[in-house]
């Protein structure tokens, strides 16, 4: 399965009675960052980002805060990290008190869409993992952008076909061909609309795996530790039926990375 985009994306869990929020709480409760790229190829995508002193950065759907906790470690700026879920949320307040961040890290509960930050504000405008926000990449690229000063970073994570997705698993997942592009598509649609392009970070199948078995790991414990909640034979039915897609099929067909682009950059995009 390609991760959280996939599955808002065709409505996976569209027909889900248990609340939502609290269904991707329990599987990510054993990950830093809820996206499949390693820590450290994060970290080093957080060194590149160059910010200059005092800079402002925006992360929307920031998850747990893990982004904006170590990018507020490593350069002297300031992070708005935008999140809806209330369960996050708390956990990225709490990670922020905890790394005594609270004067540069603000943690907003709000759907990113109705984010209304000033135009032209932040340093970088990220969004790791959440382009249904705004119907997929190429508006994520464009709602990032709006909120970037010109010469400012746009970073976005996005899943990405590896190969031509198998029909059965199109089926069985509710996708479509379109769900994802390529790798070089991706890059492609920054591209296409001006960016510059600076780097990508690709999650390789150990990463993957991670990401993944983590989620069956978080949720085979929570159905054996809580056997009275009445969400547990949902979450399981789901989280289990998810394990066999990924190890079916989206294990081969599945990519995801983080790309790095500049708004209004100096040389232009090619
Ligand atoms: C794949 S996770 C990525 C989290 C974080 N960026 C990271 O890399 O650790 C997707 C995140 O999007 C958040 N999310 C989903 N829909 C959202 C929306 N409409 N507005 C803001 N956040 C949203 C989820 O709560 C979750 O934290």
């Amino acid at each position: 399965m390609a991760g959280l985009a996939a599955e808002l994306r065709v409505g996976w869990t569209a027909g889900m009675i248990m609340d939502l929020w609290k269904y991707f709480a329990i599987g990510h409760e054993h990950h830093l960052f809820c996206n499949p790229v390693s820590e450290a190829k994060v970290d080093e995508l957080i060194g590149l980002l160059a910010l200059p002193d005092e800079a402002r950065v925006l992360d929307i759907a920031c998850g747990k805060a893990e982004f904006s906790v170590r990018t507020a470690r490593r350069w002297n700026c300031s992070m708005v990290g935008v999140d809806i879920s209330p369960y996050f949320v708390a956990d990225a307040r709490a990670k922020v008190e905890k790394a005594g961040l609270e004067d540069a890290i603000e943690i907003v509960e709000s759907d990113g869409s109705e984010y209304s930050g000033k135009p032209s504000s932040f340093d970088a405008a990220v969004c790791l993992g959440a382009s249904w926000i705004w119907g997929g990449l190429e508006g994520t690229l464009l709602a990032l952008s709006s909120w970037a000063k010109p010469g400012g970073l746009v970073v976005v994570g996005e899943p990405f076909w590896r190969t031509a997705p198998s029909r059965d698993h199109l089926e069985a997942a509710g996708l479509t061909e379109s769900s994802f592009s390529t790798h070089q598509g991706n890059a492609q649609t920054g591209l296409g609309l001006g960016l510059g392009l600076l780097h990508a970070v690709v999650a390789n199948e150990d990463d993957w795996d991670r990401y993944e078995a983590y989620q069956w790991y978080a949720a085979e414990l929570y159905g054996l530790r809580n056997p009275d909640d009445p969400d547990v034979p949902e979450l399981m039915a789901n989280v289990r039926k998810r394990r066999d897609h990924y190890l079916q099929w989206g294990r081969n067909e599945i990519g995801w990375a983080v790309y790095l682009f500049m708004k209004d950059p100096v040389l232009p995009a090619a």
